[in-house]
């Protein structure tokens, strides 16, 4: 028994890191014919693991066994036939470098205690400014994700637009936004009544008329206005809210302009998406998601604000007890001053290590592969009688519906994304557009290539046509009157 039991021997990390790398590439190698669900079972494997802290140690290999049945028994979000809700692939290079970023374990919250390692971050927050072209006092944070940078993105126009008395404070954003943009309202402190939904128009974009109307009526009523959350890529349907009318807006009538890019952001490299999000260089704040549309594993948000001092005067708090680390704002940012975190993992470096490894060339080439797959599988459904497919994609997102000839077009989509799904080949997930049940294809993942978005049209369309067979087959006979 060795005297420090926590510390292992080089012998032992090297066998230990050989294993953990194996199972991880085994995982990766099998992802494209594993089955994009595997549920059956997992409640039990989760029951097992309820246990009171263990006194002595087990071994790793058992311990990773655990860890793989885990993995195993889930919905496969990692693979290329994982299409619903807004999926995230995991880059291989980025997971080694949270292996590299833990096992080094430098602290990034105050620059003064690594420069350098500080600075790698700050660089990767860069180059997502440089993505909208924002301008050199640009700063920005990562977060662990989308949801948490909307939240500092109130909490920054909040102190930027109404300082400390906000209690008459009103924020906007389209009813089609993510339930976060209102939540982070709600937990900044504004009351519901305070978070307006503006309508959307047919295209489920902000209606900009509708926005207009509300603002007038609200200061009419006493209130002050101080927020608009534009999309850049709605959950729902990716659809992109008219960013440069809405910038007009709110620059006539001093409002901070958010754009919530969490899904849509990195589509800005590519051609399709400069014109598409044309204006949102203008935007006050910006909200990314680098654990969608840049492949990263699950943890990586990222709020980047045009005017960095913005960030900064919204989340700084001086401590006489960290007065030795500070100081180097001039050249390095210290990120716990433009966030809520202190102490935080190097997670700049999952996005620093790919990029520089791959390029960028490499990640507009995949967004763009991932815009023509959408506009293969829109074209597809469009043109396969009885789909309706009702929003021509600004993303890459198809939603869309099966008309039956009788029955319940509702209670029949239901039905069939079940079908869909439990191919095991692909995963899709629905929402509700204009009152009617819908199933929704996104296209995101760096995994999901032509093959499986053609054998994805197969099956979709062929449990279409199998599950109206066989409800016509199972339906009762009407009775013959007399
Ligand atoms: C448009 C949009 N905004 C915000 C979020 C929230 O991001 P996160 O899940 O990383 O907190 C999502 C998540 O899917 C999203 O699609």
């Amino acid at each position: 028994m060795r005297d420090h039991p926590l510390e292992p021997s080089t012998f032992e990390m090297r066998a230990m890191g050989a294993t953990a790398l194996a199972l991880v590439e085994e995982f990766i190698r099998d992802l494209p014919d594993a089955p994009v669900a595997d549920l059956d079972g997992a409640m039990e494997v989760a029951d097992s693991l309820r246990e009171s802290a263990p006194e002595h140690g087990t071994s790793f290999e058992t311990l990773l066994d655990t860890v793989a049945i885990s993995a195993k028994k889930s919905i496969n979000g990692s693979g290329p036939g994982f299409l619903a809700y807004i999926p995230g692939g995991g880059l291989y290079t980025s997971a080694l470098a949270d292996l590299i970023a833990a096992g080094l374990n430098r602290y990034v919250g105050l620059a003064g205690m690594a420069p350098a390692i500080a600075q790698i971050e700050a660089t990767t927050v860069r180059w997502l400014c440089d993505m909208f072209d924002y301008p050199e006092q640009a700063r920005g944070v990562l977060t662990s994700g989308g949801s948490m940078a909307n939240f500092s993105a109130v909490v920054t126009a909040r102190k930027a637009k109404l300082d400390e008395d906000f209690s008459t404070g009103v924020l906007y954003t389209s009813a089609q936004a993510h339930a976060s943009c209102v939540k982070a309202g709600y937990l900044a402190g504004f009351p519901k009544a305070r978070v307006r939904l503006v309508p959307a128009d047919d295209a489920l974009r902000m209606d900009v008329a509708a926005l207009a109307a509300m603002v007038a009526a609200d200061r009419a009523a006493g209130l002050r206005p101080f927020m608009i959350t534009a999309s850049a890529g709605t959950t729902n349907t990716g659809s992109v809210d008219p960013i440069a009318r809405i910038g007009d807006f709110a620059r006539a009538n001093d409002l901070w302009l958010h754009v919530d890019a969490a899904y849509g952001g990195p589509f800005r490299m590519t051609d399709h998406g400069r014109t598409l999000f044309h204006g949102i260089e203008l935007a006050d704040s910006i909200t990314l998601d680098p654990h969608k549309a840049l492949f990263v594993p699950y943890g990586t948000g990222a709020l980047i604000v045009r005017d960095g001092a913005r960030l900064r005067a919204a989340h700084h708090v001086s401590a006489d007890y960290l007065q030795d680390l500070t100081g180097l704002e001039e050249q390095i940012p210290s990120f716990s001053e433009y966030s809520m975190e202190l102490s935080r993992d190097f997670r700049g470096l999952r996005l620093w290590l790919p990029i520089k490894l791959h390029g960028m060339a490499a990640f507009r080439d995949a967004l763009d592969e991932k815009l023509a797959l959408t506009r293969y599988l829109y074209d597809n459904l469009t043109g396969t009688p009885g789909f309706e497919v009702p929003l021509e994609p600004d993303l890459t997102t198809v939603a869309f519906r099966y008309v039956p000839q009788h029955g319940d077009a509702d209670e029949f989509n239901r039905r069939l994304l079940h079908r869909i799904n439990a191919s095991k080949r692909i995963f899709l997930s629905s929402t509700i557009l204009d009152g009617n049940f819908v199933i929704r294809v996104c296209i995101v993942s760096h995994r999901t290539h032509f093959d499986r978005i053609e054998e994805a049209a197969r099956i979709i369309k062929s449990a279409a046509y199998d599950l109206e067979r066989y409800e016509r087959m199972s339906a009762p006979v009407a009775a013959v009157p007399g």
